[in-house]
């Protein structure tokens, strides 16, 4: 497929390096993905229609390591390319390494979008990653996707958080991300001290825990309304007409319906109706 316009930027967070890659049909480009590099350590690798931009910039790059944070295709896009580049392991948790051994389907905006990865052998982690001079310790986060994966620096507390933030109020989901698991993932990486939020869509240098807790704490608003709406007796259908925002709908075009509010609240209601015993 030709693509109309690559866009790249190198971008520097103190002493940390983000890569920020995404492709422009007119305008804008859609959804860019960024990829960090923190004392050689890589964590996620770029989307694959960047493969040129991203390869060269890391050819000139210190790197020990590669870390990914889930199989999506706008993070796990380079893994194979940059882990023959540099000969360094890719690690990640055992159902990312599951995945991404074999080719996996993806829909065709995400081919438009990102492009599909290379199948590549992941190592699972076994614990914290070590490079020279900080630890990232693996945290498991399902909800997004079943093998999502934040990475706390320990010695600094960055937190590269992959998918897991994106933003405060966020407008829709894809079909297979769960609500219940995203919420218990916040909950639970709320537990530990961090300031710098490395989001792979929305990095925040300030206040990254404060900003991560306004979003569990705007779908736990979220879905107080589901159920109480629910407890009403409320179908899915009306809950997804009260509460709908309608600020989906770019997204919901372009993804042929696979990103929208609907999927949220849909997930939401099944969580709803586990506890009521609906
Ligand atoms: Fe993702």
């Amino acid at each position: 497929m030709k693509i109309l316009k690559k866009f790249f930027k190198k971008q520097m967070f103190h002493d940390i390096t983000g890569f920020n890659c995404g492709i422009s049909l007119a305008g804008p480009p859609l959804m860019t993905a960024w990829c960090f590099l923190a004392d050689g350590i890589l964590i996620d690798t770029g989307i694959r229609h960047l493969r040129e931009h991203i390869s060269d910039a890391i050819e000139k790059e210190h790197v020990t390591g590669i870390l990914v944070t889930h199989h999506h295709e706008d993070h796990s896009g380079n893994a194979a390319i940059l882990k023959r580049k540099k000969n360094v392991p890719v690690t990640g948790h055992s159902l990312t390494a599951k995945i991404l051994k074999n080719k996996f389907r993806i829909k065709p905006y995400q081919h438009l979008i990102w492009g599909k990865s290379e199948p590549v052998m992941i190592e699972p982690f076994a614990g914290v990653i070590e490079s020279e001079s900080l630890r990232f310790l693996p945290i498991h986060t399902p909800g997004h996707s079943e093998d999502h994966t934040v990475y706390l620096e320990e010695t600094r507390g960055m937190l590269f958080s992959g998918d897991l933030y994106l933003g405060e109020k966020i407008k829709f989901f894809r079909a297979d991300e769960n609500f219940e698991d995203q919420l218990r993932s916040l909950e639970h990486v709320l537990n530990y001290d961090f300031n710098m939020l490395f989001c792979a869509h929305n990095p925040v240098m300030e206040n990254g825990k404060e900003k991560l807790t306004a979003k569990y704490r705007f779908l736990v608003e979220f879905y107080g309304k589901v159920k109480d709406l629910r407890g009403k007796g409320c179908s899915t259908k009306e809950i997804i007409r009260k509460l709908d925002r309608k600020n989906d709908r770019t997204v919901k075009l372009i993804t042929l319906n696979n990103a929208c509010f609907a999927n949220m609240a849909r997930s939401a209601i099944k969580f709803a109706d586990k506890e009521l015993s609906i």
